[in-house]
């Protein structure tokens, strides 16, 4: 029998990530297939501190093993920005256009375009707290290209790459992505945990 783990989002692309990844290790509920409909504390300065509040929110809550994410685009040039605001940067809109156009107009004329996706995952359960990180490096591009992924993606090329993120296909982002890379550590601390 699997063990129950919450994964805090709703998101279901991130679900079926980390549900595909973990194959029949564990089972794995959503938010609302847990029954828990408040919004999470999410007031951290670091991606860190976000991803932690939400798991020890809900492990805490509902007594259940959980896990939650946090990620973001760090931007050498602008000494980490926009980090932990990277999905609200232009303002409360959310837009990715408007994100994307902000980043550009601060790196106008800027040499430097070195840049990282960042995913913190963070895990609450009787075991305490652990963290795993997983990073993508890249470059901003001068312009948008490509019309796949979403947020940064069309102005994000990584390392070795001519293509931005949105110009490759969803299983070659899956192999080489921030978040990918904390799964795989996730992953590999639950076998040691259930086996
Ligand atoms: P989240 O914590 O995964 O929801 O990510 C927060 C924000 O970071 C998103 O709204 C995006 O703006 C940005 N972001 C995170 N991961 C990616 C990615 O894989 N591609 C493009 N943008 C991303």
């Amino acid at each position: 029998m699997p063990a129950a783990w919450v994964f805090a989002t709703n998101n279901k692309h991130k679900l079926d990530e980390v549900r595909h990844a973990a194959g029949s290790l564990i089972t794995l509920q959503s938010l609302a297939q847990l029954g828990c409909t408040e919004i999470l504390p999410e007031t951290g300065h670091t991606l860190e501190e976000n991803a932690r509040q939400k798991a020890e929110f809900v492990f805490a809550k509902y007594g259940v093993p959980c896990f939650a994410d946090d990620s973001g685009l760090e931007v050498e040039a602008l000494n980490g920005e926009p980090g932990v605001a990277s999905a609200h940067y232009a303002g409360p809109q959310r837009s990715s256009t408007d994100n994307i156009n902000l980043l550009l107009s601060r790196l106008k004329n800027e040499a430097n375009r070195k840049a990282r996706f960042r995913c913190i995952i963070a895990v609450a359960s009787h075991q305490g707290l652990q963290l795993f990180e997983g990073v993508l490096n890249g470059n901003i591009a001068i312009q948008p290209q490509g019309t796949m992924g979403f947020g940064y993606d069309p102005v994000f090329v990584p390392e070795g790459e001519t293509r931005t993120l949105a110009e490759i296909t969803l299983e070659e982002k899956n192999k080489i992505s921030h978040r990918a890379r904390a799964v795989r550590k996730l992953i590999s601390f639950l076998r040691g945990q259930i086996q």
